[in-house]
């Protein structure tokens, strides 16, 4: 039995006074929640005083992205060590927004996600197909693709603790979320390519987030899809109520 994984991912939203805010309510609203795992993931700089804040919970923290790096001159990015350091056990590693505005390829992932699960901090990777791409009747295709570059050269033993997260672009903050049929025929592919290419153990443990305008007013729909394990949420996790409802609705 997976249990259901719920991460807010803030993206570029929160100064640090109005992160302990959301943090602090989601903390009074979850505090004894224990059916779902959860993780925020603010911007680097609220890393540290959200952790504060999450110490002594259940509720986990993780950062939105790493480089590849342990250290260097490399101006301006922040590497696993420090992610650790700053009390993450979750990274989100290729959005689609990265792919798209920091020409993130399916290769620097792959090393990104190396180095993250070599000091032992979680990744969840993201796949998902444009709009093009889904018209076009390419979505498996693309998705196999991702799956085959973000996981290159790895082995079950390192990818432990791994989630994977389908968020179909055309989703993204649109509001127009994937129907839980769409939703699960991917998650279901995802599974398959991963029992195939590492066991069926493994890929029945691993937990699939759907993500692309998920809401409290969706998410339980989403949720009853067999491979759909829990959600990767932006709009609606930069608000006390929108996420701590979709946590409880999702279980
Ligand atoms: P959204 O974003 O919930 O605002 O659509 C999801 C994501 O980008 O992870």
């Amino acid at each position: 039995m997976r249990k259901p994984f719920i991460a807010g991912n803030w993206k570029m939203y929160k100064t640090i006074n109005e992160a302990i805010a959301l943090t602090n309510g989601v903390k009074r609203e979850l505090l004894d929640f224990d059916k779902a795992d959860i993780v925020l993931c603010p911007p680097f700089t609220a890393l540290s005083p959200v952790y504060e804040l999450l110490m002594e919970t259940e509720i986990k923290l993780g950062a939105q992205n790493l480089y590849w790096e342990k250290e260097g001159a490399f101006t301006g990015e922040v590497s696993c060590v420090m992610l650790k350091d700053a009390g993450c056990e979750f990274v989100i590693l290729g959005h689609s927004e990265r792919r798209k505005y920091f020409a993130e390829t399916d290769e620097s992932i792959n090393k990104k996600i190396k180095s993250s699960l070599a000091i032992g901090l979680n990744p969840i990777c993201c796949v998902g197909e444009t709009l093009q791409e889904r018209e076009a009747e390419k979505t498996i295709e693309v998705i196999k693709t991702q799956l085959t570059g973000c996981f290159k050269d790895l082995k079950i033993e390192d990818l432990l603790g791994t989630v994977v997260a389908y968020e179909p672009v055309w989703a993204i903050g649109t509001g127009k979320n994937a129907t839980p049929a769409q939703a699960q025929e991917v998650h279901k592919f995802i599974r398959g390519w991963l029992t195939e290419n590492f066991s069926s153990g493994f890929a029945d443990n691993i937990r699939i987030l759907y993500g692309g305008s998920v809401k409290p007013a969706n998410i339980k729909e989403l949720m009853k899809e067999a491979d759909v394990d829990g959600a990767l949420v932006g709009g609606a996790s930069l608000e006390i109520a929108s996420f701590t409802q979709i946590v409880k609705n999702a279980v």
